[in-house]
């Protein structure tokens, strides 16, 4: 083997190491001034009201379903194709996800599904933005609308996504949208994640969720205040917090969202240009309301070829290719079976998941890279 080309990466440069060693040096490692600079960046750079930071998007997506009031025995609708964390966050609060079937093309939560499994138990809709390719957001606003639902996005694969001439996280549509600062994602503070939201009632129980449920804010008080020391906790909330150290780092990578996802749409072209019809696997889609930020560039194999998809990860592995698979339909984990899910059969999904592996695609990569992906992904079809 050459070299090993991992899926996805960070991209770290001497301006991001600077900054978070400042913090290093300074009276703050964590609660200092760092965490609110990134929130006012966030919420400047996506035209949002309100940014609340936490220490994951995992502990993001939990703190806005409390905050948006998912209680013990509701129903939540949802996609089977994303990471676990989408609808594990609702199981924390004991309500149930719905999994709707996909969109054969974007793997995205098929928008024509949704309103069937609406019952009287459903509270939210939580939409994924399949590997950076944007839901169809105005269509799920009206469902959303006309059945009093909350809508939020799960926008952990989608910072510099756009729909329509709306950037993701700009809130036009949804409720609330949350982002995942993980080293794979657009941007990364190692771990990390944000919920940006227009509404205020939201941002004040996110603040609180995410450092035990306390509050500071004496107007928000319930008893009189007994001193300059008093504080109130006002819900079971969690140490969810990220540290200055980590804001730093993504103040200085916000400052390169651009650059990040421009570099990615580049790869994401070459990609394009070099396996437009080719016969071995379809590559994904960008429909004309979306503006792509690949997260992911998930390729689909043809028909043929979706028996010998363990020899073609193989083989791509041993090339040097550290390809991945996303996802496993959640509702296959063991865990899920045995809440219920067990004779759930979502066709489109099932058929998504026998047939997509995700190439390399990251800013750091070079353009040698991408031609050397190419060239090995030939070689390997060539040989199947
Ligand atoms: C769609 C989606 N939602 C949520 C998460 C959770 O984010 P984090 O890893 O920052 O907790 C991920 C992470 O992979 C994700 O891909």
């Amino acid at each position: 083997m050459e070299k090993v080309i991992p899926y996805g990466r960070h991209l770290i440069d001497d301006e991001d190491i600077k900054a978070v060693i400042d913090v290093l040096k300074s009276d703050f490692l964590t609660q200092g001034p760092k965490v609110e600079e990134f929130e006012k960046a966030l919420a400047k750079r996506f035209k949002a009201k309100y940014a609340v930071v936490f220490n994951s998007g995992t502990s993001a997506l939990h703190g806005l379903y409390f905050a948006v009031g998912l209680k013990e025995g509701d129903e939540f609708i949802t996609t089977p194709i994303s990471f676990v964390a989408t609808s594990n966050a609702g199981l924390y609060i004991g309500a149930k996800p719905v999994f709707i079937d996909i969109e054969e093309d974007t793997a995205n939560i098929d928008v024509s599904r949704i309103e069937n499994h609406i019952t009287d138990r459903t509270k939210l809709i939580s939409v994924v933005h399949y590997g950076g390719h944007p839901v169809d957001l105005e269509n799920i606003k009206k469902i959303a609308q006309k059945h009093s639902l909350k809508l939020i996005e799960d926008g952990c694969h989608a910072m510099g996504a756009k729909y329509k001439d709306c950037e993701i996280g700009n809130l036009a549509y949804s409720d609330a949208c949350v982002f995942s600062f993980h080293p794979v994602k657009h941007i990364t503070t190692g771990e990390g994640g944000a919920v940006l939201t227009n509404d205020e009632g939201l941002y004040e129980k996110l603040i609180m969720f995410r450092t035990h449920g306390i509050t500071k804010n004496k107007s928000n008080f319930i008893n009189k205040k007994e001193g300059p020391w008093y504080y109130e906790m006002h819900y079971l909330g969690y140490n969810y917090r990220m540290t200055d150290i980590q804001a730093a780092l993504g103040i200085s990578q916000l400052k390169k969202l651009d650059s990040f996802v421009k570099r990615r749409r580049e790869i994401a072209n070459i990609y394009n240009e070099a396996f437009k019809n080719n016969p071995y696997f379809d590559i994904p889609v960008e429909r004309e309301y979306a503006y792509h930020s690949y997260h992911l560039y998930a390729i689909r194999l043809k028909d043929r070829y979706k028996n010998k998809k363990s020899e073609i990860f193989n083989a791509l592995k041993e090339e040097g290719l550290g390809v991945q698979v996303h996802y496993i339909p959640i509702y296959h984990q063991p865990f899920y079976r045995s809440l219920g899910y067990k004779d759930l059969y979502l066709a489109k999904a099932e058929s998504f998941y026998e047939k997509e592996i995700s190439l390399p695609i990251f800013p750091a990569m070079t353009d040698e890279d991408v031609d050397y992906v190419i060239s090995k992904v030939f070689e390997v079809f060539r040989k199947i």
